[in-house]
């Protein structure tokens, strides 16, 4: 049975490849919605993304929009990853123009409302941005904590250094206090931090695999990840940039394509060099009990040519 999610996301090329990844794999996964939060850019972008790429795989999915800013601090974006528009292409070509409406509930309600009426267990979260949508509806109704399913996140960092910071993860770093609640809150938690996401790198070969296919999204897709790839391979003198937010959904689709292990992690909010750390007890160093389950390595070749072949479905 195809699991039901809600994608949490701040578009963003990486978060692009995960809608469309979910979009095009109806066997394994139904989206039932995607609320949107602000992040990469501010939220009116990132907005405005997520319905061309919704548009772009020619389906009517609905978007909600969700939190502006973080819960304390001032939003931090990242144009000089995904440029001024937070999918800008490497030919220069925009996206098409939107044709799916933004709904009227806000992204937070409609969380709450979802999980509380359908069946426990039955929904699984997604969160590829800031977890500010999903801390504030924690917040607002701790009940739907024992309710989902699962909370797969794309954020954090164990064993590597961050990316924003040298502490911390972009996605934590930005609303480290909504992440400390939401790593705190008992629920069922994966986390995909730079430990996995930094073994999937976009390679020549790789992007060239994605542009040979036929049909329009392939290719457009490949002009992002063009673009995308620029910042990253001058920053880390890899072969590509790392395809973080999409592992979420290969990993709800294929879950043998990575290992996971569980651990404690704490997210730091203390202002200093630390702030966004998440504190990961890799090698059970503490008496903690293990609250998140930590993708550790995974099979990027797999990964790849999932994405690859699935992608290639959507005209
Ligand atoms: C995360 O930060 C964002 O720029 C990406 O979309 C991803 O969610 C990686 O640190
Ligand atoms: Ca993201």
């Amino acid at each position: 049975m195809a699991k039901r999610i809600i994608l949490d996301c701040d578009p963003g090329h990486d978060d692009a490849v995960a809608i469309l990844l979910a979009l095009a794999s109806p066997q394994e996964i139904e989206l039932i919605g995607l609320t949107v939060v602000g992040g990469n850019v501010p939220l009116a972008s990132t907005l405005l993304n997520a319905r061309k790429v919704v548009t772009l795989a020619n389906r009517r999915d609905p978007v909600y929009a969700g939190c502006p800013r973080p819960m304390m601090r001032e939003i931090v974006t990242a144009e000089h990853v995904h440029g001024e528009t937070g999918l800008d292409s490497g030919s220069g070509q925009p996206l098409g123009d939107p044709e799916v409406p933004v709904q009227q509930q806000h992204a937070v309600n409609f969380i709450i409302d979802t999980v509380r009426s359908e069946p426990e267990q039955s929904i699984t979260l997604v969160a590829t941005g800031p977890l500010t949508n999903v801390a504030v509806a924690f917040a607002m109704a701790p009940d739907i904590i024992p309710r989902l399913n699962e909370l797969v996140v794309m954020g954090g960092a164990g064993f590597e250094p961050g990316n924003i910071t040298p502490a911390a993860e972009f996605n934590v770093y930005v609303d480290p206090h909504a992440a400390r609640a939401v790593f705190d809150s008992g629920v069922n938690l994966t986390m995909f931090g730079l430990d996995i996401t930094h073994q999937m790198l976009i390679t020549p070969p790789r992007l060239k695999a994605l542009a040979a296919q036929e049909g329009k999204v392939c290719a457009v897709v490949a002009d992002l990840l063009d673009f995308f790839n620029r910042y990253d391979i001058s920053k880390y003198g890899w072969e590509g940039a790392p395809l973080h937010d999409p592992c979420t959904i290969a990993y709800l689709i294929e879950p043998t394509i990575f290992e996971l292990s569980p651990m404690h992690v704490v997210v730091d909010t203390q202002e200093g060099p630390s702030l966004g750390r998440t504190v990961t007890d890799w090698w059970g160093a503490s008496d903690e009990q293990p609250n998140v389950t930590v993708a550790t390595k995974g099979d990027a070749d797999q990964f790849f040519s999932l994405i690859t072949q699935r992608l290639a479905t959507l005209h």
